[in-house]
């Protein structure tokens, strides 16, 4: 594990009354998992759609510990064949989570034999080879599904119907992000105030992803320039010194947006077109750039292809 990641696990939040913001999603697990418990311990099956960098997994093991049982992380790509999803499925006990991220990318084969795993807590499994295979099915320990996804409509019907719980998370607003700088600076003894968090929140997308990567960024520039605490001009230098302007949209947000401007002069382009124009890929613009472009209206999809807004005319050309 490298230090990044490790000083992103330090800032997760455990319980549910440490988890900020996303409140409607908080009531809503709080009542199903006291329910759970009052009758047989076990959760529903649970979906957590939206954006990356929201949190997802963090959610789903703070259900884990709330309910008091085991985890186990897994994902859609990860498990290639059946074989990889009954090893997982049968080691799990009474109760227990088991979390597949990216569950919009399950082999359809996985996909169909998790099918009866969930519904009946039943596994069909192929013994023997050739003439003399037959299929057995086995007993499963009952436990819950948690699948995270950033896109609900590349989920097949059959897969949706059999969550019983769908939590959609949102964008978090500047406030709860704020808390949650604040939150986190405590953690590592980073000194701010309330305007330098705003500050940081106003420019973070709406991701705690990202405020937590920024904050250490900012706190680097701090050190580097012998600020004892980061206030708003601190935080504002810092930020823009990193290349996020004062709309939270970073160089890699401006290329796009110049791109669909400058380079297609407005014109409707399709995803193809604009992932070689500026070198990224296809996934990472569909799912780290264009959602929060999309959000707060820089663009707009229509049939034929992505379209740059007057609001992101004016920002790329001022
Ligand atoms: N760190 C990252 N996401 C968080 C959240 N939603 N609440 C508290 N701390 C966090």
């Amino acid at each position: 594990m490298n230090n990044e990641t490790s000083f992103e696990l330090s800032l997760r939040p455990k319980r549910l009354n440490e988890y900020i913001g996303q409140e409607k999603i908080k009531q809503q697990i709080a009542v199903f998992i006291e329910a759970a418990k009052k009758k047989d311990g076990i959760l529903d099956h649970v979906l957590i759609s939206g954006p990356a960098g929201l949190g997802k997994t963090t959610l789903a093991q703070v259900i884990a510990n709330e309910l008091g049982k085991n985890i186990v992380f897994t994902s859609g790509p990860i498990l290639e064949k059946k074989g990889d999803l009954a090893g997982i499925l049968s080691s799990l006990e009474e109760g227990d989570i088991l979390f597949i991220d990216e569950i919009h990318r399950l082999n359809p084969s996985v996909e169909e034999a998790l099918y009866p795993a969930i519904e009946d807590f039943k596994l069909d499994i192929m013994i023997g080879k050739g003439n003399s295979s037959r299929s057995i099915r086995i007993d499963l320990s009952r436990f819950t599904l948690i699948g995270a996804t950033t896109r609900t409509g590349m989920l097949t019907s059959p897969l949706i119907s059999r969550f019983g719980i769908i939590l959609n998370m949102e964008y978090y607003d500047n406030n709860s992000l704020a808390q949650i700088i604040k939150r986190s600076a405590d953690i590592l003894s980073i000194k701010i105030t309330d305007e330098g968090a705003f500050e940081i929140a106003k420019r973070s997308r709406g991701t705690p992803r990202i405020v937590n990567r920024l904050l250490k960024r900012v706190h680097d520039y701090a050190i580097v320039h012998g600020k004892e605490i980061i206030d708003k001009e601190v935080a504002d230098k810092a930020l823009t010194f990193l290349g996020i302007n004062e709309f939270g949209l970073d160089e890699t947000d401006i290329k796009y947006l110049s791109a669909l401007i400058e380079k297609f002069g407005g014109r409707p382009v399709g995803l193809t077109t604009i992932s070689s124009a500026i070198s990224e890929s296809k996934n990472t613009i569909e799912e780290v750039i264009e959602p929060y472009l999309l959000r707060e209206g820089y663009i707009q999809k229509t049939p034929k292809g992505r379209i740059p807004t007057e609001k992101a005319i004016k920002i790329v050309n001022k």
